[in-house]
């Protein structure tokens, strides 16, 4: 229900957000439903009423070109969401937007760019105040998001936002090697970035299924190494252009000496054994790795760093470092012999003294060193930086030794966790022992989208809205921490970043034709669409264990690809079964009929697809085994849902056949899918079963005993 002029004076810091969770964890707008939360927003009562549709913008201050720019790109989105039904006739004059933006930050920008900003929204204007334009650009993508609507028009809160990032990097990585993903994807990414004030986009530009950067100096690596598909360095330039008028930053990844497969396509002379090589097209890690005793190697990295180094001008180029597993070196009787001369002790040593000498060629034009966590070895110089694949633990041991670092664990959104698995994942965690100056060393992190199993059609959806999520932890208050809160308006922002251009929702649609055909209308499509919103690609690395043929030439048109991450059909489902089953002192049985109607129409989508669609459409065929699995479960469900509703306990054998029944649903069938209500669904069973204890025990034990039936322990570790 929306609400009118009657917000109480509150302040939306870190503290009050999570004392004001249960209040709003049910759908209700906010006044200040802003992603990520500011700072701090001070909300009083009223409203400001924007009644015209312009925004009549005054500047204090002669404006520079980029926030002018920044200014009529907000003026396009705001005319396009309040302009609907008000041509002609716009009489009444629109919001009054006074802007004072103290200067422009740098041409491009650079870490520690003050990016603050005060927005103060009262009477019939809004004032926004910054010290440089990225801070103003941030207030202006938080005045779009406090903008709302209910029946008496659109309004914005009356409200006072001071707001500044926790962290100065807070990052979104593109894998573009595995898979191209060329320039419209990463404008588009670009625009979603800026919604949610990221400001660094990491290109990983090279690994072993392709060289995607074109180099003047030396054009057989893009030449032999990418299929033709790279960017050129004029469309390098326009994406930097492009990310610096929305304050954002671009730091480009070179993986070496492992993940290099692609460089020693056209230098086989600087692979640790002799080749050829081709192009890998499949995933994983490989042998190939780059000759760190052979003085071409570094007279290849000298040019093609140096002439990248001109190229990008951000401060910091990645040389990603990761997994390199050896064989080669070991293999390879003349390295060997070189770490044993050199005194370098084993491969280890090889590799601190390969990053000593890139870190030395890239120092000569003055860029700091960025790589995975394998690059930290005793020696590397001081000013490099560890990105952590590997977790908070391996970012504090580097920090307490003086290193910058940047998370990126955590925050692997290639892997189809839910957005509440990112969010709590912090590279300052609540229990951190570091020291105040050891923290400063706590840069941020990055999403990072890794590309096995993503292509141009399908990687907004891979990215949105779950990255916003990963945006506010980097951005707002370490307090922010509350998983419904964030999920309520992860669903607003969401529409929010495809206003901006981002198709997460939209290419769904596309998706479907690739399973259908091209008319969406034919009967049954509905139920298509109803299991996708039910199924979800399997996680972690799941996927390439189960479609073990998947590589760079096959196509990703599959119901795993049609299929979100996170399944929100799912989620409020599970929240449904929880209020049933777990209300306070007894299971609240008033909430089995809803839910025993969302099973039926479920069960009865998944046998249409089984029986209509999948012998009509044969790019279904893979869709049979998880439709098939839907209606098992929804079965299941209902026979549960009844005996609840009845109050008649499942017998021992029912509940037996129900559990078993529900283990075949979760098999792995192909689809490299899986169907998150089966979890919520066990849930049913064992309350059917268990109910008649309800009454002996309090709501924790109660909890306690139906997950115990509902995920027994697996036998090995019941035995310990
Ligand atoms: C990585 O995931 N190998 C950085």
């Amino acid at each position: 229900m929306p609400q009118k002029n009657s917000f109480a004076t509150c302040l939306f810091s870190a503290a009050a957000a999570l004392m004001a969770q249960a209040a709003h964890a049910d759908g209700v707008r906010q006044p200040t439903d802003v992603m990520p939360a500011p700072a701090e927003a001070r909300v009083s009562e009223g409203r400001v009423p924007v009644a015209g549709v312009s925004l009549v913008v005054a500047w204090t201050r002669p404006a520079g070109g980029r926030l002018q720019a920044a200014v009529d790109r907000l003026q396009s989105r705001w005319l396009a969401r309040i302009g609907a039904g008000s041509f002609p006739g716009t009489e009444s004059t629109g919001l009054q937007l006074a802007i004072d933006c103290r200067g422009s930050g740098p041409p491009i920008p650079s870490e520690g760019d003050d990016e603050s900003y005060t927005l103060d929204i009262a009477g019939s204007r809004a004032m926004l105040r910054a010290q440089t334009d990225f801070g103003a650009m941030h207030g202006l993508e938080t005045l779009l998001q406090l903008l709302q609507r209910d029946q008496a028009g659109w309004f914005l809160p009356v409200v006072a936002i001071r707001d500044q990032p926790r962290f100065p990097w807070r990052g979104l990585m593109i894998d573009v090697a595995r898979r191209f993903q060329p320039v419209p994807v990463i404008e588009r990414n670009l625009d979603a970035m800026a919604v949610v004030k990221l400001n660094v986009l990491h290109l990983h530009l090279t690994d072993d299924q392709g060289f995607r950067i074109e180099s003047l100096s030396h054009p057989e690596l893009q030449g032999r190494g990418s299929d033709g598909r790279y960017f050129t360095q004029a469309e390098i330039r326009g994406i930097i252009a492009y990310a610096a008028e929305r304050g954002i930053r671009v730091v480009p990844e070179f993986d070496i000496p492992g993940h290099a497969t692609s460089w020693v396509v056209s230098h086989p002379e600087i692979a640790s054994l002799p080749g050829p090589y081709g192009i890998e097209r499949q995933w994983g890690v490989f042998n190939p790795v780059l000759d760190p005793t052979n003085e071409v190697t570094y007279a290849l990295l000298g040019d093609f760093l140096g002439e990248m180094a001109a190229l990008f001008p951000d401060r910091f180029i990645h040389i990603g470092g990761d997994e390199n597993n050896g064989v080669q070196w070991n293999a390879n009787p003349r390295i060997q012999a070189f770490i044993r001369e050199r005194g370098l002790k084993d491969n280890e040593g090889l590799h601190a003294y390969f990053n000593q000498r890139v870190a030395a060629i890239l120092a000569k034009s003055g860029k700091r060193l960025v790589g995975w966590d394998e690059i930290l070895h005793p020696g590397l110089p001081l000013d490099c930086v560890i990105d952590s694949w590997r977790g908070t633990d391996a970012l504090a041991a580097a920090a307490s030794l003086g290193y910058d670092g940047i998370l990126s664990n955590g925050y692997y959104i290639d892997l189809a966790y839910p957005a509440a698995d990112h969010y709590l994942a912090d590279p300052l965690p609540a229990l951190s022992t570091l020291t105040a100056s050891q923290r400063a060393h706590i840069l941020g992190g990055e999403a990072t989208m890794w590309s096995e199993w993503v292509t141009p059609e399908t990687i907004d959806s891979r990215i949105w809205p779950r990255t916003a999520a990963i945006a506010e932890r980097l951005w707002s208050p370490a307090g922010v921490r509350d998983i419904p809160d964030m999920y309520r308006r992860l669903a607003i922002v969401s529409a929010g970043l495809e206003e901006a251009g981002a198709l997460h929702e939209r290419n769904r649609d596309l998706m479907m034709r690739h399973l259908v055909g091209e008319n969406l209308d034919v009967p049954g499509v509905a139920s298509l669409r109803t299991l996708l919103d039910l199924v979800e690609p399997v996680k972690h690395y799941n996927r390439g264990q189960q479609q073990v043929w998947g590589s760079q030439l096959v196509p990703l048109v599959g119901i795993a690809d049609a299929a979100r991450p996170e399944s929100g059909l799912s989620r409020e489902f599970a929240d449904s079964v929880d209020r049933l089953l777990f209300a306070p002192g007894a299971i609240d049985r008033s909430l089995a009929g809803p839910i025993g109607d969302r099973l039926r129409e479920w069960g009865a989508a998944a046998r249409e697809v089984t029986g209509a669609l999948v012998p009509e459409f044969p790019a279904l065929r893979e869709a049979e085994a998880p439709a098939r699995d839907l209606a098992d479960a929804c079965a299941v469900a209902a026979e549960a849902l009844r005996a609840i509703a009845e109050g008649t306990p499942l017998s021992a054998d029912r509940l037996a056949a129900s559990l078993a029944a529900l283990d075949r649903s979760a098999e792995t069938n192909g689809s490299a899918t899986e169907l998150p209500v089966l979890g919520p669904i066990r849930l049913l069973v064992a309350a059917a079963a268990a109910q008649g204890e309800r009454p002996k025990l309090p709501d924790a034990g109660w909890r306690a005993r139906v997950l115990s039936i509902a995920f027994p322990p697996a036998p090995a570790e019941a035995a310990r």
